[in-house]
């Protein structure tokens, strides 16, 4: 696996891959990596790429000015490894300099859809991202892109950026890696504490009785809505940030779901740990 910090040098590798027409897949990451990422990078493997191509990059541009960027948990040995046991052929660690440097002025945004749910608790987090992913895939230039369905926001805005700029990427989903008790696996179950840990299964926990009240009839969203929040709010150390019902992908605000896909979303505090999560429900024509 070969490992590199300069864009320069990462394309460089690149030019000949891709004038050997070998496909490029591609993995964006913030690092600490788990089983939800290495999921991703196998898929990638398996799903045709010649080249497999990992970044992991904390990008400053995504956290809020109280949020966890300094404390976000890193560990580039362990993730080296993990990455070379995934099967990545290259690995991108660009500094923070490379990707912002000074004078940088330059800012992608998504609207719209990233009015609610984590756009509206995090403001200004899916610009970071919208940001730092279409300069990821100008420096990888990737055939494919890799992302995980437990930020189901983060998909529908990075979909939504790559059909509107015309992006020559296809952006492939992969369902929630989960832990045995449901939880989504994600680099901030580091800060849970061994009760935080047992509390936040009702997390999905919670998800799933929704669900299942949507599979027995249920289309009444505000009632959706309370199920969620009540389900999320029985656990004592929770703290509901937002639970919502909303069309999938576009992320609307619905009174009654379907027909087609609904959105049900989820994100609450584990003492400092903001946890998100979420199921997509299809209902039929009815
Ligand atoms: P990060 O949180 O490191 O996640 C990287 C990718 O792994 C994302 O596509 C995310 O959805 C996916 N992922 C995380 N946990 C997962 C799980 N349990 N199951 C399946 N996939 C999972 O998301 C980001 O980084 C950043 O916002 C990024 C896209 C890299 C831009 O900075």
């Amino acid at each position: 696996m070969e490992v590199f910090e300069r864009t320069a040098d990462l394309r460089g590798y690149l030019a000949p891959v891709r004038a050997q027409g070998r496909r490029i897949g591609f993995v964006p990451t913030m690092g600490f990596l788990h089983a939800g990422h290495l999921a991703l990078m196998r898929a990638a493997r398996s799903d045709g790429a010649d080249c497999v191509v990992a970044s992991i990059f904390v990008n400053p541009l995504q956290f809020g000015p109280r949020e966890d960027y300094r404390d976000y948990p890193r560990d580039l040995d362990k993730d080296k490894e993990l990455c070379m046991q995934a099967g990545v052929d290259a690995l991108f660690v660009p500094p923070v300099e490379e990707m912002y440097p000074r004078g940088f002025a330059t800012h992608v945004e998504v609207t719209g859809i990233t009015d609610v749910l984590c756009g509206r608790s995090r403001p200004g987090h899916f610009k970071g991202v919208a940001t730092v992913v279409v300069k990821l895939f100008n420096i990888a230039r990737p055939d494919c892109a890799y992302f995980g369905l437990k930020d189901a926001q983060q998909v529908a805005v990075i979909q939504r950026m790559t059909e509107d700029l015309n992006l020559p990427v296809e952006v492939k989903v992969h369902p929630t890696v989960r832990e045995k008790d449901g939880l989504a696996v994600s680099s901030r179950n580091i800060y849970l504490s061994p009760q935080e840990r047992q509390a936040a299964a009702v997390v999905y926990r919670t998800l799933e009785r929704t669900a299942e009240a949507v599979k027995k009839g249920e289309r009444h969203a505000e009632r959706l809505k309370k199920l969620l929040e009540d389900g999320i709010r029985s656990e004592q150390l929770s703290r509901l940030d937002y639970a919502e019902v909303v069309s999938w992908p576009d992320l609307r605000l619905l009174a009654q779901i379907g027909p087609g896909r609904t959105l049900l979303a989820v994100a609450a505090y584990f003492g400092t740990a903001r946890l998100i999560d979420n199921i997509i429900v299809d209902v039929g024509v009815e």
